[in-house]
């Protein structure tokens, strides 16, 4: 693992430590506006948001690129490949200096001054050439974990580019046809990213086995057609606001929720088949693999709540889809995401009171997700029943009882912020004693 390398995935870890210590601040600066005399609510979403997506997308291309190496026999790290890193490090640590000195302007999760975009788009053409040059190169035919990396790099480059079509007048100029294109490019993206860490597990999933099988074959092939038509279409379901046909939505839910099932399907497969000596050799990798598959059934579960119009009435545009956001982010992309860098810092290789301390602290996350993500949906449900149901108008009495819910939120995500940050400081310690 080269220096540069190493500063990157760094850089992730770090950035998962901004998105948890921003988050918390956020909430409790929500709930007791006098704490945020310095550093509004206002500021520290987005600070967090950014955070929170820069971990995800900086961790996902950490693996894609460690892996390939791997994958496609690689001898040396190709220059394009570092320019992309250092590039990429030093403008998502600049974003974070406009926001300090409060200047916004993009769109929603991306809120940066939209010239910061410039050299993003230039570090993603890097990395993709880079890519790509190793991929017409590569020897054997390339399996399923191939396949959803190259889409997710290409689509992530489309939706980039979709996603700052606002700068064009004429998409600008015409209020539906601008908030149209920022959601399903914003959807889009997910789909995007998901396909880089649904093929980094699936990766996982044939290292700890051993068996190339579950990467191979008609079901594994279906679920990459089910990512790439979720990736084109799922923007259905996030236009809720726009006057739209209601089999679009439907339609577009199914696709979404579809992909959900045949990826835990996968990992049931996975686990039946998995040897006990393979497994206690990759425990903790393992463990956060597994946690993913829990977090996959309980966001199916909300999706599919969410997806009946008649509580749809009720849910649209509050806390509910805040849990939707994070249980997705926190529960399945971050779980994935830390077993990938337990298998690439060789964690589970770690002196024994380290490993159990990363053991706690993932436990200690993962309890207090579950009750930050119920509160969530509580809030939700309180505030769609007095806003809807009840008719309430006056916005101070409508959330008083909201608030408390958002007590328990608030409480849980110190919980969340404790957990995974001695995961993530013990994965720097891991990343910082690496020889190569
Ligand atoms: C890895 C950790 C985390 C990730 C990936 C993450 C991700 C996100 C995302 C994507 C959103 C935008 C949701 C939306 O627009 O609907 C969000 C909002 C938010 N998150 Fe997190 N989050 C994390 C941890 C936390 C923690 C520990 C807290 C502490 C309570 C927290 C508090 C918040 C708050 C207050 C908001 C704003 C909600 C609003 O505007 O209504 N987050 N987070």
């Amino acid at each position: 693992m080269s220096g540069t390398f190493k500063l990157y995935v760094g850089s992730a870890l770090v950035m998962l430590m901004a998105a948890l210590v921003f988050g918390t601040v956020a909430a409790f600066v929500f709930l007791f506006p006098a704490l945020g005399a310095y550093l509004p609510f206002e500021q520290l979403r987005p600070m967090h948001v950014s955070a929170a997506l820069f971990w995800i997308i900086t961790g996902a291309t950490a693996g894609v690129m460690h892996y390939k190496k791997e994958v496609f026999g690689e001898a040396r790290e190709p220059f394009l490949q570092r320019a992309f890193m250092v590039l990429w490090m030093a403008t998502t640590a600049s974003v974070f200096v406009f926001y300090a000195f409060r200047k916004f302007g993009g769109r929603e999760y991306w809120e940066f001054p939209p010239l910061l975009g410039v050299p993003i788009l230039l570090a993603w053409l890097l990395l993709l050439v880079s890519y790509l040059r190793a991929w017409v190169r590569r020897t054997t035919p390339a399996p399923l974990y191939v396949w959803m990396w190259t889409t997710g790099l290409l689509f992530f480059l489309f939706t980039f580019i979709e996603q700052n079509l606002y700068q064009v007048p004429w998409f600008r100029d015409y209020y539906l046809r601008e908030l149209t294109v920022q959601w399903k490019s914003n959807g889009a993206m997910v789909g995007a990213w998901n396909q880089m860490i649904y093929g980094t597990a699936l990766f996982l999933m044939v290292r700890i086995s051993g068996d190339e099988g579950i990467a191979r074959g008609r079901k594994v092939f279906v679920f990459w057609f089910l990512g790439l038509s979720n990736l084109m279409f799922n923007w259905g379901h996030h236009i809720y606001n726009v006057p739209t046909a209601g089999w679009i939505r439907h339609v577009a839910y199914g696709i979404s929720m579809a992909e959900w099932i045949f990826l835990i399907n996968i990992i049931r497969g996975f686990r039946s088949k998995l040897d006990e000596h393979r497994k206690f050799e990759h425990l903790l990798t393992y463990r956060f693999l597994i946690a993913s598959e829990l977090w996959i059934f309980l966001n199916l579960f909300l999706a599919l709540l969410m997806s009946v119009p008649a509580i749809n009435r009720y849910t649209h545009g509050t806390h509910i889809t805040v849990a939707h956001a994070m249980g997705t982010t926190i529960g399945i992309n971050t779980m994935i995401l830390l077993a990938s860098l337990s298998n690439m810092l060789r964690v589970d290789e770690l002196p024994a009171t380290r490993k159990r301390w990363i053991g706690h602290g993932r436990t200690l996350a993962l309890a207090s997700l579950l009750v930050f993500w119920c509160a969530l949906i509580g809030a939700g449900m309180l505030k769609g029943y007095r806003d809807v149901a009840l008719g309430m108008t006056d916005f101070q009495q409508m959330m008083r009882p909201v608030l408390t819910v958002l007590h328990v939120f608030a409480f849980a995500g110190l919980g969340v912020l404790a957990g995974l940050g001695v995961v993530a400081w013990n994965y720097l310690g891991a990343l910082r004693k690496l020889n190569q």
